[in-house]
């Protein structure tokens, strides 16, 4: 209801403006976060979630809001992405609302204050709820995955998850690292910087991959035990769009991305024979949408461009309907209908 007052003086603003007026707020607003207990409560990667339905990468770049997203009744959140080092992205504009697509497009290039400013900021937090922290290489970095590595000793401690992102398509040569022996070396790397008490480490990958590359992650994944792959983040692709701004470069997500995302799941489900968690996101706007990711193979889904559009309270919505779908369809958990299609 709020939302509806709020969203034609945000869509009326500059996108990243209106951002940050989103980030302050969500701060602003009354929470009440998900419990334990309930009917969608879900275990994976050895972590109980209150429900399935995340927060994606990107939205809390800085780590600034986890605890109000998880008071908006999301079931987990997501900071980050977050380098080592601070950077000021690509150039303005960069973020692009396409609002006769229901999409966004962006080419944010991981700006954000950098690691030791997030690792302020996180450890400050009462540490109630699940938040795992998405983290990047610095665009002009000599050596990647050190990046990655000292992230992730730096953020492990903070972290429910790690979330090791290599398919943000902003940062040029970044999804090179979804190539068979750069990946090996990559999580070898990440997995000898996180010890053996660390968080899970989740893979966030691209929906652009071709079945090879699908396979040889997959295989890589379940070799190195990672808790979950992420599946997927936004796509180079251009489906056929409506709105003027169609042909901006960057990462388009939201609505077009749906199909996209999920046939991608599909591809990894049928990979991994089930054996590997997997977290769906692109394109998720509804419970409907949330159920049939879950009933394709999803543990946990994720979103993001939908709450540009819809507010914070899509996430209690989706929760809502979700309770409604598993007992339409006479799951008694959440667990029993992922990959259940
Ligand atoms: C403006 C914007 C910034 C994003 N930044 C990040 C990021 O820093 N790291 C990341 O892993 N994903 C990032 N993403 C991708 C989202 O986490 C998600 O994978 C993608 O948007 C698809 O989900 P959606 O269709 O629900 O938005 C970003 C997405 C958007 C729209």
């Amino acid at each position: 209801m709020l939302y509806r007052i709020a969203r034609p003086v945000l869509f009326a603003l500059d996108p990243e403006r209106a951002h940050h007026l989103a980030i302050a707020g969500l701060k602003a607003l009354p929470a009440d976060p998900a419990r334990l207990g309930g009917p969608l409560e879900t275990t994976v990667a050895g972590l109980t979630f209150p429900n399935p339905v995340g927060m994606a990468a990107g939205f809390d770049k800085e780590g600034e809001v986890p605890d109000a997203l998880l008071g908006q009744g999301f079931g987990f959140a997501e900071a980050g992405s977050i380098t080592p080092r601070p950077q000021a992205g690509n150039p303005r504009p960069r973020l692009f609302r396409l609002a006769e697509d229901r999409a966004v497009i962006n080419r944010m290039g991981f700006n954000n204050g950098g690691a030791a400013a997030a690792a302020a900021r996180l450890s400050a937090r009462a540490r109630h709820g699940i938040v795992g922290i998405n983290i990047g290489a610095n665009k002009d970095s000599a050596d990647r995955v050190a990046d990655y590595a000292q992230m992730t000793q730096v953020m492990a401690p903070l972290a429910s998850y790690l979330a090791v992102n290599i398919s943000s398509p902003n940062t040029p040569g970044l999804r090179a690292l979804q190539d068979e022996g750069a990946l090996i070396g990559l999580l070898d790397a990440v997995l000898e910087a996180r010890g053996e008490a660390g968080p899970p480490v989740f893979l966030k990958v691209a929906p652009d991959l071709e079945p090879s590359d699908v396979e040889a992650i997959a295989r890589i994944a379940l070799d190195k035990q990672l808790g979950a792959l992420i599946v997927s983040n936004t796509t180079i692709f251009r489906p056929p769009l409506r709105s003027h701004q169609a042909n901006e470069s960057g990462g388009l997500s939201g609505a077009p991305l749906r199909e996209l995302a999920l046939a991608r799941l599909r591809d990894f489900r049928k990979a991994s024979g089930g054996a590997l968690p997997l977290i769906g996101v692109g394109g998720i706007a509804s419970a409907e949408d949330a159920w049939e990711r879950i009933r394709a193979g999803a543990s946990l889904v994720q979103l993001y461009s939908a709450m540009v559009y819809e507010g914070p309270g899509i996430a209690r919505r989706i929760v809502r309907g979700l309770e409604a779908l598993m007992r339409r369809d006479r799951f008694g958990s959440i667990a029993e209908a992922v990959g259940s299609e």
